[in-house]
């Protein structure tokens, strides 16, 4: 049992750790609001926080490993500051809840998905009786699915806004909907709401976050879809750019296809997981596609707006999948050529459809073909890259530039890094910019005077 924590008017010091997705980024934020109502304030260092907030990530097995090893290197930490809070949220959370507590007896809280949002709360709770504990929501039944917005005083030129969460589509190899719970929806007030507060603190471009942001409106009172969402947003506020992720290719609607062509700030760039090439295999996974419909969706897309980026999510060595399966994923990547691609090993998660087939395909044969995919892409990419140099890119300046020293850096609307020589006053700012160079992760550019 921790020692309980000492009231003092000193400010206490708050150390986020996120694994995952962008979704967790959004929660860590959400998470530092309601501490900063508590007096916590970030640092940078681990070693010298009150508390730390671990936000963890199960979507596949090596994000899990990292948690775990993660949590083992606190031990020694809380030996020697037993005074020290350790909270750890997220997926992970939501999926061992008290196992963690039995397995970490350092831990004080554990706090699932939904309970995220009640974190403030909790933490005194545990203040107070001095008792650890796990708070999961089962069936998404803990505390508010989204909280009232106050939002940070500083944050970055881009910002994250959940506008769901959770997830109905039950791919076979997926944990989400498990630790995440049924899909639901923001209503649409609230998140132009939030959208106006962000403005007013100097963001210019807001990331939609959703598991699957196509299906955004079902069960909401008010009927509006996701390119209802998009229009509202780009008419009833001022915000630069939007973009936002994550698309399932079986709700990618003609409507939706066209706000690319139809709105100024809509970024040209789509995240589509398409996960694998043969249709077996995307049977299997309960894609609900075939990788022809997914061709013929992009071809239909490239029409509407011809210079939009694509990017993808591929997953190698599914359970049952044969060379020749693995060959039709290669072909496919081939003839859409995506901008980047996401590609990872499959891994066993608990619970979950794949889990129980039999037919695993052998480690190495899956790690060769990752492999394989991998160097393709590369390539691939490095020449969708050298294709820009010449062109002229509209830059949203996100900074100095970490790669390049005295440089600053931004992001082309398709989602390129760009670094070029420039003022870190220009934050904040759409610059035209001239591509000279091209590489594997960014382009070279000057600022263009014409
Ligand atoms: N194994 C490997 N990759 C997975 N993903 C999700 N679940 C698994 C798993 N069990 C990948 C998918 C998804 C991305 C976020 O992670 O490609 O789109
Ligand atoms: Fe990881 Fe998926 Fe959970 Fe995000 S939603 S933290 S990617 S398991």
């Amino acid at each position: 049992m921790s020692e309980p924590l000492l009231h003092s008017c000193a400010p206490r010091r708050l150390y986020v750790q996120t694994f995952g997705c962008q979704m967790n980024e959004y929660d860590s934020l959400q998470v530092q609001r309601q501490l900063a109502a508590l007096g916590y304030q970030p640092v940078e260092e681990m070693n010298r926080a009150d508390l730390i907030f671990l936000n963890t990530c199960s979507v596949r097995g090596k994000a899990e490993q990292k948690v775990h090893s993660f949590l083992g290197r606190l031990r020694r930490l809380k030996e020697a500051n037993p005074a020290l809070r350790i909270i750890v949220g997220g997926c992970v959370a939501q999926q061992l809840g008290q196992k963690l507590l039995d397995r970490f007896e350092y831990l004080d809280l554990v706090v699932g998905t939904r309970a995220v949002n009640s974190i403030g709360q909790l933490l005194q709770q545990v203040e107070e009786s001095g008792r650890r504990g796990a708070f999961l929501h089962d069936d998404g039944n803990c505390g508010p699915v989204f909280q009232p917005q106050e939002i940070l005083p500083q944050p970055g030129i881009t910002a994250p806004v959940t506008i769901m969460q959770g997830c109905n589509n039950h791919c076979a190899y997926c944990i989400v909907p498990a630790v995440r719970g049924a899909e639901r929806s923001r209503r649409p007030g609230e998140i132009l709401e939030e959208i106006r507060l962000l403005e007013l603190s100097g963001v210019r471009e807001v990331l939609l976050l959703g598991q699957n942001v196509n299906s955004y409106g079902r069960g909401l009172e008010e009927p509006i879809d996701f390119a209802g969402l998009l229009r509202r947003i780009v008419a009833e506020t001022r915000v630069a750019r939007i973009r936002f992720t994550t698309s399932h290719p079986k709700d990618l609607t003609e409507d939706l296809m066209n706000c690319f062509a139809e709105l100024g700030p809509l970024c040209k760039h789509l995240h589509l997981p398409v996960q694998a090439g043969s249709d077996t295999i995307l049977a299997r996974m309960n894609r609900r596609y075939t990788a022809g419909e997914y061709r013929e969706k992009v071809a239909r897309l490239r029409r509407i707006c011809p210079q939009i980026a694509l990017t993808s999510d591929i997953i190698v060595g599914f359970p049952g999948e044969t060379e020749e399966d693995f060959g039709k994923t290669m072909e496919l990547i081939e003839d859409i050529r995506f901008d980047n691609l996401f590609s990872f090993r499959y891994s066993d998660r608990p619970n979950t459809r794949a889990s129980g087939f039999a037919d695993k395909v052998d480690g190495q044969a899956a790690a060769r073909r990752l492999v394989e995919l991998q160097g393709r892409q590369a390539a691939i990419t490095l020449e969708k890259n050298l294709a820009e140099t010449g062109s002229l890119r509209e830059v949203l300046v996100e900074g100095p530039s970490k790669a390049s020293h005295g440089q600053i850096t931004g992001r082309t609307s398709q989602n390129r890094i760009v670094n070029f020589e420039g003022p870190v006053s220009a934050t904040g700012k759409i610059l035209p910019v001239r591509i000279v160079a091209a590489y594997l992760h960014s382009l070279k550019g000057t600022v263009s005077s014409e």
